[in-house]
């Protein structure tokens, strides 16, 4: 299983304050299944301008650690971008990519999606970039109509939800929502946003809701077949149900290709 949205890089943005709290937390990814975990300190320009060359000092720092305890986990490095309109040329000065994919994990304002977002959105597609918009369900826009990711995905970008929005950790309303990207197939990835805010970590519990609700595949598809298609910069469908007229009610007949 590989976790592709975490704020574990010690001491670069509001995530992991040092090298102990990261260690401590990979153990714990460790003991519950995951074997990849995707490093994705903020890059906001005026706020956490974190380098190329600082993210990579410390993750060469963090991956020797993690040799010298023996954890068995693989690290990649990237970086979760706020999107300006600056952003391709920060992503490419700075490489701000997935491990050297094309899929680059971006985020916005959580209050009101930009005016601009479309076409910020565009050119980065255009421009050959594969973007994973952070945690849909979080955004005011989406909240009020959850509906409205489905234009997103139509326009190429993919959907990474946080883990605790499925289990309540951002209030009902976000819940609420998560449920809907889930349950609409809008949804490519499962991931934790780990801040080390806690010693809790969130994926293994959301994992076991959307087992129950939905089924073993949907958590396979999320955390390990979409993950290591993104590693491997293989493409991933946009779409991966499909509604029939005489499926019940309310339920979308699973079309997995
Ligand atoms: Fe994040």
């Amino acid at each position: 299983m590989i976790d592709i949205h975490t704020h574990i890089l010690p001491a670069c943005d509001d995530g992991s304050p040092d090298m102990e709290t990261s260690l401590k937390k990979i153990r714990k990814m460790a003991e519950a299944g995951i074997d990849g975990i995707v490093l994705t300190p903020h890059f906001m320009r005026n706020q956490y301008h974190n380098t190329f060359n600082v993210i990579t000092s410390k993750f060469k720092e963090l991956k020797s650690q993690l040799k010298k305890e023996n954890i068995p986990v693989n690290i990649y490095q990237a970086a979760e971008v706020y999107l300006d309109g600056n952003i391709i040329k920060d992503i490419e000065s700075e490489k701000l990519v997935i491990a050297d994919t094309n899929y680059v994990l971006v985020e916005t304002n959580l209050t009101g999606l930009p005016s601009n977002l479309f076409d910020i959105l565009y050119e980065l597609v255009k421009s050959g970039y594969r973007p994973i918009l952070a945690h849909p369900e979080r955004y005011a826009n989406i909240i009020n109509d959850p509906s409205s990711a489905e234009d997103l995905v139509h326009r190429d970008i993919y959907m990474q939800l946080n883990a605790g929005s499925l289990i309540g950790h951002y209030g009902r309303s976000v819940k609420k929502a998560a449920w809907y990207l889930l349950e609409k197939g809008l949804t490519h990835f499962l991931a934790s946003d780990d801040h080390c805010k806690s010693e809790n970590y969130s994926l293994p519990a959301a994992m076991e809701e959307i087992r129950k609700q939905i089924d073993d595949y949907t958590v396979k598809l999320l955390t390990e077949v979409n993950p290591e298609k993104m590693l491997n910069n293989e493409k991933i469908d946009f779409f991966y149900l499909e509604s029939t007229e005489d499926a019940p009610k309310g339920l979308l007949n699973r079309i997995f290709r």
